[in-house]
């Protein structure tokens, strides 16, 4: 499994020779000037919820590559109704894809389109593949809902948001890794605005310090499972 980050929340994914965009806010993000969304490939899109910070670039690059939209029933829906491919789901189900299984879990949050549109309720992926299993926990608030997951799954890896404001700050987001029983933690949402500026060096150390690994990995980089 093959993991980059394309900035902000934005993630991309390799597994089983499947591609996956999560959360896609690419060309309106100043540091992501350097990723050309139609570059990308894309089997499926993957939201957490319907904000625009995730959501921006989902048209353009589901109309280049046909990708299947996957998120919440509201927010997958109002692209089906735009006449895009979709699979909706909802909170606790999942799905086994031609990649893997995906399960749809809670997050604490909000959700709605730039247009207004209500998005349902925002949530979080478990994706187990190839052996490995990672949690997306999309925008979310630090909740106990969160210790439910390694009673299902042994994770390789936890995606976190980081920036507070919006989301968990770093020091929730140690807690929630020992809610999920991972150790290696990649964190996004942070930096991207004004509200959400993290410093680096001491986020890595206050995850060092409670023996856990905190990436912070550069715009288009990549890490493998
Ligand atoms: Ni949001
Ligand atoms: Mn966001």
């Amino acid at each position: 499994m093959k993991i980059t980050f394309y900035g902000h929340a934005c993630i991309g994914i390799e597994v089983s020779g499947k591609h996956i965009i999560v959360d896609p806010y690419i060309t309106a993000n100043p540091k992501a000037s350097h990723i050309d969304i139609y570059s990308l490939k894309a089997d499926y899109i993957l939201l957490t919820h319907a904000h625009n910070d995730h959501t921006l670039d989902v048209e353009a690059i589901a109309t280049n590559t046909n990708a299947v939209i996957v998120s919440g029933y509201e927010t997958a829906a109002y692209y089906g109704n735009k006449g895009f491919q979709y699979h909706p789901m909802n909170h606790g189900g999942s799905w086994q894809f031609d990649f893997g299984k995906v399960k749809y879990v809670s997050a604490i949050h909000s959700s709605s389109f730039a247009d207004g549109t209500y998005g349902g309720n925002p949530g979080g992926f478990v994706i187990e593949g190839e052996h490995k299993n990672i949690y997306i926990a999309g925008d979310t608030a630090l909740t106990m809902d969160m210790k439910l997951i390694p009673m299902r799954t042994k994770l390789d890896l936890a995606i976190f948001p980081i920036g507070s404001n919006f989301t968990m700050d770093v020091e929730d987001a140690i807690i929630a890794a020992d809610f999920v029983a991972c150790d290696k933690i990649l964190g996004c949402h942070y930096d991207t605005f004004g509200f959400i500026i993290v410093n680096h060096e001491e986020a890595i150390k206050k995850f060092f310090d409670a023996g856990k690994d905190l990436m912070l990995l550069d715009i288009g980089e990549s890490i493998s499972l």
